[in-house]
């Protein structure tokens, strides 16, 4: 090739590799994002993208499980447990079932699926405002646990019970790998403070950082005396070992940053973990002094 020549293809591969990057960014705003998310959901990509672009039903529960896979690999963990509390007709299950199957084969740590509910609606209400009867009663949202079972794989084990049974039980008497997501959907005060227990109780397997997500905390009539708000306040005032806050940061990097359900995630951090970890690399450099 003559010398002009070479220097018309590395202008044309810079200009075509510039347009790319544009297009990409232009992708992320408004108003293509929308139409550009229709496709990412219609047409196979990794499941990383699709939790970058809320391209799936339940994408609080994808980027929960894919959060915990990462927590998991930068700990080195290679299996952990993702959490449902508050089951229901199991519709929210299936979904955790299926990101699970998906995040497990894209990352390589391995994803046993729990999901945690009494099978007949909601238990009785607390007698005062914290359970918040004016908006749940007992018995609303019960399982057909048969139906259920039947499309349940073997990645998932469904625990019925109160949770102030079963979590003690699931915690103290099984094997299962360290928690690295739960989501929260017990509706009552009560029963949200019952299932916290899981980060306390002796012989709990948690990361460093688990990913929560809080169905009860966006709404009209939530405030922090009552429901979840109150049972995530006491968790945190009644212990020094593990504090439950808000994802800091987790808007950052997403194409929908404003979807409702970003401000409904947390992180349990395991604060007496983290006090005992030291860190065995070079220190950190943040570069020279430019020169005046
Ligand atoms: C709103 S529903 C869950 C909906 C489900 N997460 C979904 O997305 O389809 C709340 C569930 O929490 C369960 N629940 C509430 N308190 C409980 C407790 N103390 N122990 C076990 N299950 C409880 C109820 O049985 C009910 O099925």
């Amino acid at each position: 090739m003559s010398k002009i020549g070479g220097i018309v293809s590395k202008t044309t591969k810079a200009t075509l590799l510039f347009l790319w990057g544009r297009s990409l960014r232009l992708a992320t705003e408004p108003p293509f994002r929308l139409f550009v998310k229709g496709i990412i959901k219609a047409f196979p990509t990794s499941i990383r993208t699709k939790a970058n672009w809320d391209a799936v039903d339940r994408p609080h529960y994808l980027v929960g499980v894919l959060g915990a896979a990462d927590e998991a690999a930068r700990e080195e963990i290679s299996e952990i447990s993702v959490i449902e509390f508050g089951v229901a007709g199991g519709n929210g299950l299936l979904a955790l079932e299926k990101y699970a199957a998906a995040v497990e084969g894209e990352t390589g740590v391995r994803i046993a699926v729990y999901g945690f509910d009494n099978g007949g609606g909601l238990p009785k209400l607390l007698a005062d405002h914290r359970d918040h009867p004016d908006q749940w009663r007992a018995g609303d949202f019960p399982m057909d646990e048969k139906l259920l079972r039947k499309r349940l794989s073997t990645r998932t084990t469904l625990l019925i019970g109160d949770v102030k049974e079963t979590v003690p039980k699931f915690v103290q008497q099984t094997q299962s790998p360290p928690v690295g997501f739960v989501a929260v959907d017990l509706d009552l005060y009560s029963s949200t403070k019952d299932a916290l227990q899981i980060f306390l109780l002796s012989g709990k397997r948690m990361l460093r950082r688990v990913v929560m997500y809080f169905d009860d905390v966006h709404l009209f009539y939530n405030h922090r005396f009552a429901g979840e708000l109150l049972a995530i306040e006491e968790f945190n005032g009644s212990n020094d070992q593990v504090k439950i806050d808000h994802w800091r940061g987790i808007s950052n990097s997403r194409v929908f940053p404003e979807s409702f359900w970003v401000q409904n995630m947390y992180v349990a951090h395991d604060i007496e973990s983290i006090t005992k970890v030291n860190l065995n690399r070079p220190a950190r450099n943040r570069g020279t002094l430019l020169s005046s």
